[in-house]
């Protein structure tokens, strides 16, 4: 009786007999031996079907195996140099579970398009395998940091009753009883009340932006990452998104080197990632920029082509703080030093990324909050709770998030968010 395994341990059996639940990649024959490329999710395993080893039937059935047919093969595992995961299997038993029909990713080029709307089946690829595996790599790891440095996992609500970063972007839903709600653009301010009831927390979870650009950065539903800690100042965050950025490009690096080599991506950039970062103000941004040619009026927050001229400008992730606070969030806190600007960060990662963290102090005096709820016409009502944050022991608190899709691309080197995430949610796309 063979043991059932999958193809990712198959090295523990040499020389045994195994049996390997999965679906055919891909096949070619050579006179009486059949190859069949057999792929299990955990990886891909060539299974050799000698005519003479197996019954007439097995070796029949092989003939009609169609690429993604599911099938369970039974062989003995032969350590191999010229295999890719350094070993075959010698099959004894094939049981054919479903005949593919026709599949529709082939070995031929296809548009972005045509392999969006087959997301489902475009999964099964090694490339969005390599994606797949490090998104969920740098969430373990991200986790796993903040673990160490005594933040605790705070689930924030979806369905909420007010905006956090501004009303332009907010999906509306009705309620019950004529109320309206809206799918949560970020966790923060519930991580506030996190963090004055726990200290140190942080949210981890799907974020909406009812965003109509359509551009290679914007998902409509994307995974946000926000520590949010107590007794915490801007330096405190700055010193935080450096640590923990170093911590998960060393971390994949370091445990998903064969799924960056599946991609191409080349690593010497991410090699040269070390804290500390460079930190600048945004003043100092527009000297960068005009430098180079753009001339950006200062008080407007930076967009497309001002993110990616700074983030190219430097080999690591660049800290821009002290933007003006009429391009920010109403809940920043001003610098005490010059009331125009926020105690705020944004994260450019190199190579043409752009901002994949946004971050600040948090405005913690009741009275100034209301008014910059005013300032930017937000109803009080639904902030009630978070004005008692400022009511009942408020203390300075700072934290960030860091955008899960936008770093998986820059870490993974690939210039669409759509390959980072299962199934994106765009501007033009809702299916599958
Ligand atoms: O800069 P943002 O809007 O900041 C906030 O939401 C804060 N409340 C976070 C906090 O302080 N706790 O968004 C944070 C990050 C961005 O830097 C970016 O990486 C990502 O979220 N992001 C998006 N990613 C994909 N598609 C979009 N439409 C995104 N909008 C923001
Ligand atoms: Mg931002």
């Amino acid at each position: 009786m063979a043991g059932i395994t999958t193809v990712g341990q198959i090295g523990q059996f040499d020389g045994q007999s195994v049996t390997i639940r999965g679906w055919l990649y891909s096949k070619r024959s050579s006179g009486k031996i059949r190859f069949l490329q057999v792929r299990d999710g955990s990886g891909v395993v060539q299974a050799v079907v000698v005519k003479s080893e197996v019954s007439p039937t097995i070796f029949a059935a092989t003939d009609s195996l169609t690429q993604e047919s599911s099938l369970v093969v039974t062989g003995t595992v032969r350590a191999d140099g010229r295999a890719p995961g350094g070993y075959e299997l010698q099959v004894s038993d094939i049981q054919v579970i479903q005949i593919a029909e026709n599949y529709p990713i082939t070995a031929k080029e296809h548009g972005p398009a045509f392999l969006s709307d087959h997301r489902h089946l475009w999964l099964r690829s090694s490339r969005q395998h390599a994606i797949l595996r490090i998104r969920s790599h740098v969430i373990q790891a991200a986790r796993e940091y903040l673990d160490t440095q005594g933040f605790m996992l705070f689930d924030a609500p979806i369905l909420t009753p007010a905006a956090c970063e501004g009303t332009s972007t907010l999906f509306e839903t009705d309620y019950f009883y004529d109320e309206k709600a809206y799918l949560s653009q970020s966790g923060q301010l519930y991580a506030e009340a996190g963090a004055m009831a726990f200290g140190r927390v942080y949210t981890l979870g799907p974020t909406f932006r009812a965003e109509k650009s359509k551009t290679r950065r914007h998902l409509t539903e994307f995974w946000m990452l926000e520590p949010e800690m107590a007794f915490a100042e801007l330096e405190d965050i700055l010193s935080l998104a450096e640590q923990l950025l170093s911590h998960l490009v060393n971390s994949v690096l370091t445990d998903k080197a064969t799924e960056l080599k599946v991609l191409g991506r080349d690593d010497t950039r991410l090699r040269s990632i070390a804290v500390p970062f460079p930190r600048i103000t945004y003043d100092e941004a527009l000297d960068i920029l005009r430098q180079n040619g753009v001339f950006h009026e200062w008080g407007n927050d930076f967009g497309a082509t001002e993110d990616t001229l700074l983030s190219e400008h430097f080999d690591r992730p660049v800290l821009i703080t002290h933007y003006p606070r009429q391009a920010k969030a109403f809940y920043m806190k001003s610098d005490p030093n010059n009331p125009d600007l926020a105690l705020c960060v944004d994260v450019l990662a190199p190579e043409g990324y752009g901002e994949i963290i946004g971050g600040s102090q948090r405005e913690d005096d009741y009275d100034t909050l209301l008014e910059k709820l005013a300032e930017h016409n937000l109803p009080r009502e639904p902030f009630e709770w978070y004005l008692d944050l400022r009511r009942y022991g408020t203390v300075p608190h700072s934290g960030f998030g860091l955008g899960i899709e936008r770093t998986i691309a820059w870490i993974c080197g690939i210039k669409h968010l759509r390959e980072t995430i299962p199934f994106p949610r765009m501007l033009q796309r809702i299916y599958p």
